[in-house]
């Protein structure tokens, strides 16, 4: 089969299960040896050598310890890289170790005419996800970081800027960011983004422009809510300097997760575009709402900038809404509803809402934290009637507070 001719649909259920034929098996198998066998010294200790550097395990050598390399891991790799239209992908334990081993790879990118005596520096672009910001603020990581608006990425970068990072659609007011720009204004310097929102199935930062395409695979990617991960699909010479992080501070991603992520790409374009339709539908009706002040949802603004058409293949299935009685509705909307669960993480076939402000973004600075009155929705598989009618009750009691209107009346209105 030529794989590179796949549709996108026919990738996601076949990519990174290449080997499974010769092997005599249909689904996907799961490995999950701690350790493996060495044929002896020389040919175990130089397959060892091979990874320790970034590389693949050599042919007569074997996988040597799973902190290096796994098959199950691997496909998976191969499967979402194929997606993402990158040469590589690497697995890590969570988003937010993909995001630590991206940042620590890329300060091998420090450029010798930088000031010795200068950490290495991160532009990042806001508003990101509240973990990220942290990360990046707290400077653990060795990095000095610039926060800034899409604008000012040019105008930010210095001698020593290592990397540059942004989130699009961005985590929690799903604003957008034009990647092209911010890759023309870095020049040189590498440009990850966060892809979590967007998925392959919506969005290829590579073929953008971008260096590195980051996800939480917790999200969309496993889409079930029961594994944690995170994944970088970048070309197969950034991938080395990130296999080397990972061999060394441990943050490979467990094969049973990675089963379970791999299995979640099979359906992964059904799903987002299903969740995405809901999604529509539901930001259109609470547009009109009466409690509702604001919808952040792609497109809603009337996409001025046409990235909806020239980025993306649609706006995804997260919704954030802006509630004009402030924290005390936040607070009544988040424990009215029924069938949506009051949760953080996003992306799976539930749908969740959360207050960032008190969450997920509670470690950011407070002049950059969203604000007090702002909701986020994960648009899930349930009927959007019966989602509508939830939230629809939910939201009733506030109407009535804030302007009499039947909030049921309102929902009946939008089918
Ligand atoms: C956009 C985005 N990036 C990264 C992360 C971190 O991922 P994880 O929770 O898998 O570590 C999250 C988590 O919510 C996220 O929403």
């Amino acid at each position: 089969m030529t794989y590179e001719l796949m549709n996108a649909d026919s990738l996601a259920v076949h990519a990174g299960r290449e080997d499974l034929q010769a092997l005599g098996i249909h689904a996907l198998p799961l490995d999950l040896s701690s350790t493996n066998p060495l044929p002896d010294i020389e040919r175990g200790g130089d397959s060892y050598e091979s990874m320790a550097l970034g590389g693949h395990p050599l042919p007569d050598g074997g996988a040597v310890y799973a902190r290096l390399w796994n098959p199950t891991v691997a496909r998976f790799e191969s499967g979402l890289a194929q997606l993402e239209k990158a040469q590589a992908a690497v697995a890590f334990a969570s988003g937010m170790a993909a995001m630590t081993a991206a940042i620590l790879a890329s300060k091998e990118n420090l450029s010798p005419a930088a000031d010795p005596a200068a950490k290495p520096h991160v532009v990042a672009v806001r508003p990101l996800y509240g973990g990220t910001d942290h990360l990046l603020a707290s400077g653990l990581l060795g990095v000095e970081a610039t926060f800034c608006g899409e604008d000012g990425v040019a105008a930010a970068i210095r001698a020593n800027t290592v990397l540059v990072l942004l989130e699009t659609p961005a985590n929690p007011t799903l604003d957008l960011v034009d990647i092209r720009s911010v890759v023309a204004q870095a020049g040189s310097v590498p440009v990850l983004v966060d892809n979590t929102f967007a998925t392959p199935v919506l969005q290829n930062p590579i073929s953008l422009g971008a260096a590195m395409s980051l996800h939480s695979a917790t999200k969309y990617i496993g889409g079930h809510g029961d594994a944690v991960g995170g994944v970088i699909a970048c070309s197969e010479k950034t991938a080395e300097a990130l296999r080397r992080v990972r061999a060394i501070t441990g943050a490979i991603l467990h094969p049973l997760g990675a089963y379970l992520l791999h299995r979640g790409l099979a359906t992964l374009p059904v799903r987002v575009r299903a969740q995405q339709e809901s999604a529509r539908l539901i930001a259109a009706w609470l547009a009109d709402h009466p409690a509702v002040e604001k919808v952040h949802f792609p497109g809603a603004d009337g996409d001025p900038r046409g990235l909806l058409r020239h980025q993306m293949r649609g706006p995804g299935a997260m919704v954030a809404i802006s509630l004009r009685g402030g924290f005390e509705a936040a607070k009544q909307l988040t424990s009215g509803v029924r069938m949506f669960t009051h949760a953080v993480s996003l992306g799976g076939v539930d749908s969740l809402i959360q207050h960032p402000a008190a969450l997920t973004h509670r470690p950011v600075a407070p002049d950059a934290r969203p604000s007090a009155n702002l909701v986020r929705l994960s648009i899930g598989l349930e009927n959007v009637e019966d989602l509508m009618a939830d939230l629809g009750r939910a939201l009733g009691s506030l109407a009535e507070d804030g302007t009499g209107q039947s909030d049921m009346a309102h929902a009946a209105s939008a089918r």
